[in-house]
């Protein structure tokens, strides 16, 4: 069974004429194809953020007297980027403290459901079952085939919903899975019964032209995924009647005000990795353009996956394309080999040969007991990275997963 891929895309140049990879600081050798794990800021970006720390060490005080003041320009332009009014977004670390800062907010009663699938992100999953135990609830998991269609995953989801149900929980993109979810349609059914929604958006912000979907409810976002912001750089957007619930994670001065503006009073926190935000989405606009890192991500995903799930098909007899019912495109799946990273510790060991052995940095992950390469794709990869994969990777694994 031949699997084949599209013709590659050409590699891409910064405006000078170099590989686009010299606008990151990767170390050389290693071939980072796991950009929706940990993100890479751009050079740029990284220099912004060492002058906002030296005008911080310049003079700490003058600094945080008005990093209040600083902070709301900041979620300004944040918030621009993301297509949302200022007014409905604050800034969080990270996508993990967005989700917290709901679960510790909303007014759960005794008995509480939280309803979630098992394509959750696991440590959102486990903040779940924590706030459900809290008040002798529980968390109501969904299960959703890997190639369910938007309709299966509305009729899925919804069929966990009850007179208990305090919290959808939904993730716009998934992690382990690298599918989307049709997080309008749950946010316009849940709306229907009552129950506010929570959209795990962490992947979306860069892979999604408007990546908040207009509802009443809870989205966070990592800027610092495909965004390619400074790290710890989230956004949590908050609309609706609950939106004046959410207390911030640390009580410090923004006690007096509601949210967004309680939200942005952190105490004495660096913000310059928020502050320097910005000048990743302008680099990356400016250089190469947002649309077009879209369209270059999805040919380039194209690529790759068809090559890669190539690869192992030809060795295995065993098909390794992935159907995952509603794609994203610069984050695909290929089947590993039976036998391979079907367990969580497995696809930990699995990741670290790839690493140590062969010097590509790839996510492993397991779902429904079968172990799945996922692929990244972004500005600085170039189709020669999946190609080397393919050539020097998959036989190993390949191999690996043989019983001896
Ligand atoms: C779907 C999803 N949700 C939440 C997170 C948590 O992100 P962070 O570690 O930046 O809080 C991740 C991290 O990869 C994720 O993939």
């Amino acid at each position: 069974m031949p699997i084949y891929a599209p013709a590659p895309p050409a590699a891409l140049l910064t405006p000078e004429g170099n590989p686009a990879l010299s606008d990151w600081s990767m170390t050389a050798g290693k071939v980072h194809l796991n950009h929706g794990s940990y993100g890479a800021v751009p050079r740029a970006a990284q220099e912004r953020q060492l002058q906002l720390k030296a005008q911080m060490d310049a003079n700490p005080c003058t600094w945080f007297m008005g990093q209040a003041a600083t902070l709301a320009g900041t979620r300004t332009g944040i918030a621009a980027f993301l297509r949302v009014p200022a007014e409905d977004m604050a800034l969080v670390i990270n996508a993990s403290a967005g989700v917290t800062a709901v679960y510790n907010s909303l007014p759960f009663t005794e008995g509480a459901e939280i309803v979630t699938t098992d394509h959750t992100y696991g440590a959102v999953l486990e903040g779940a079952k924590r706030i459900a135990r809290r008040h002798n609830g529980r968390v109501a998991v969904a299960e959703v085939p890997l190639d369910a269609d938007a309709a299966l995953v509305v009729e899925l989801v919804m069929a966990e919903v009850n007179e208990r149900t305090a919290l959808i929980v939904i993730d716009q993109i998934t992690s382990a899975t690298a599918r989307a979810f049709p997080v309008a349609e749950i946010a316009k059914a849940a709306a229907e019964c009552g129950v506010p929604v929570l959209v795990d958006g962490a992947h979306a912000p860069g892979v999604l032209a408007n990546p908040v979907p207009d509802f009443e409810g809870f989205w966070v976002g990592n800027l610092h995924k495909f965004a390619c912001a400074p790290r710890g750089t989230a956004a949590l957007v908050a609309r609706g009647p609950f939106r004046h619930h959410l207390t911030p994670l640390i009580d410090s001065w923004g006690f007096p005000h509601v949210f967004p503006e309680s939200f942005d009073h952190v105490g004495t926190q660096d913000i310059t990795s928020w502050m320097a935000a910005t000048a990743s989405f302008e680099t990356i606009e400016e250089r190469y353009g947002w649309d077009n890192f879209r369209s270059y991500a999805t040919s380039l995903g194209d690529y790759a996956q068809g090559l890669v799930a190539g690869a192992f098909t030809a060795l295995t007899g065993e098909d390794a394309s992935v159907d995952v019912g509603m794609p994203v495109d610069p984050l695909r799946l290929v089947r590993l080999p039976r036998g391979l990273a079907e367990s969580h510790e497995d696809s930990h060991a699995v990741r670290a040969m790839i690493s140590d052995r062969f010097d590509f940095e790839t996510a492993i992950t397991t779902f429904g007991g079968a172990g799945y390469l996922r692929l990244s794709t972004h500005l600085y990869n170039t189709p020669a990275d999946y190609e080397a994969f393919a050539e020097r990777a998959v036989p190993a694994l390949v191999e690996l997963a043989r019983p001896r």
